[in-house]
């Protein structure tokens, strides 16, 4: 199958497909006892993403047990970091540490944009690899964080509640945040473009984060960097599909759109989908957005809630998606009745 008549890039190209392409954020990950055991297998997260024999592996099993029209490389968003300089280590059942970046000491103590690929070769390989063994209609997704997102767990090294320690930075010192952002921004493009170099036919950007961006800094630290990096990859790819994650960029999406010229748009479960079809889909496709809860609650909710999604999305370019990652509680079968829901 050529890459233009896979499912998930119909869509992102503009077609409305009834029942629509679907994969999960996560959808490689602890809630699967085979993830679990590759993981094990690995030893640590980290040499997990870093070995493309296993990464490559555990990004098939998800596509082996439900057959989602899309596979999404197993990586993390904090490799760019790491890439960059910083020390990067997950603690077991707590999350991301990394050394801190606060000041111009710490901004020019950052490797340039040109050694990234001295640590992110491994990752180029697992795509690589993954073309080859994916089935032909299954699409194949990379992704990197946006630079915000990235920028919050670089100052405060680690994952923050209300993310205030990266936007004190930037009201203390914005000539080091504006820095740090223009530096992730290169980084990120570079990244993206390897990847797709590599085989990608979509990529995605993760800003998991823009939601706490205050009104007037979401355009400048949001939309802005997503927009070059948009560009650039298209000056090399032209027409090539992006899909954004401005997660609860709420009423900033349709500017979003608009200024980064994204080709699809996911949204978070706090998005009403009534409004993102009627606002955000004759713009651009719309990706997600069932609570990721349903997932471990199953049940009438979870086919209530996939059937609505189904048929309020039906008019247009939709790519069927959980409103953010499925979480390690989930239970595996809720994925198979989700799918048998949505292609009934
Ligand atoms: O979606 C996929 O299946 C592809 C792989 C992927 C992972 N992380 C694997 C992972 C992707 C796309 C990500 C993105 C990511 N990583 C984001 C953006 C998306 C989001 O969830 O908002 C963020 C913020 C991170 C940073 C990160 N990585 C955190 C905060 C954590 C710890 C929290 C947690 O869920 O454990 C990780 C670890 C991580 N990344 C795991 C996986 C499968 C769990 C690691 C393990 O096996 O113990």
């Amino acid at each position: 199958m050529k890459t233009e008549d896979k499912a998930l890039l119909r869509v992102l190209a503009g077609e409305a497909l009834d029942p629509p392409p679907a994969w999960m954020m996560r959808q490689a990950g602890r809630y699967l006892p085979e993830y679990r055991a590759t993981r094990a297998k690995a030893g640590s997260f980290l040499d997990l993403c870093y070995t493309p024999e296993l990464a490559a592996e555990v990004t098939l099993q998800p596509i082996r047990r439900y057959g989602f029209d899309a596979a999404i490389l197993f990586a993390d968003i904090l490799l760019v970091p790491q890439a960059l300089g910083a020390d990067l280590w997950f603690v077991e059942g707590e999350g991301p540490r990394l050394s801190t970046l606060t000041d111009a000491a710490g901004l020019a103590a950052l490797r340039p944009v040109s050694a990234l690929d001295e640590t992110l070769a491994p990752i180029y390989e697992t795509v690589r690899s993954l073309r080859g063994a994916l089935p032909a209609e299954t699409a194949l997704i990379g992704f990197a964080g946006a630079p915000w997102t990235v920028a919050t767990y670089m100052i405060a090294g680690r994952g923050t509640k209300d993310h205030a320690p990266a936007r004190a930075v930037r009201y203390r010192d914005p000539v080091v945040f504006d820095g740090l952002m223009a530096r992730l921004t290169e980084a990120t493009t570079h990244y993206l473009l390897q990847q797709i170099d590599a085989g990608a036919e979509v990529v995605m950007l993760f800003d998991s984060w823009s939601g706490a961006l205050p009104g007037p800094l979401f355009q400048r630290y949001a939309t802005q960097p997503a927009a070059e990096i948009v560009t650039a990859i298209r000056e090399k790819h032209p027409g090539f599909p992006v899909i954004g994650f401005p997660r609860q960029g709420g009423e900033k999406l349709p500017a979003f759109i608009a200024e980064t010229g994204v080709s699809a748009c996911a949204i978070d479960s706090g998005v009403d989908p009534v409004w993102a079809a009627e606002v955000l889909q004759p713009v651009a496709c719309v990706q997600g957005n069932l609570d990721p809860t349903l997932m471990v609650a199953g049940g009438a909710a979870l086919e209530d809630g996939v059937r609505a999604l189904r048929r309020i999305f039906a008019g247009g370019p939709y790519i069927f998606n959980l409103g953010h990652g499925i979480t390690p509680e989930a239970d595996p079968r809720n994925v198979t009745r989700m799918l048998e829901a949505l292609r009934a």
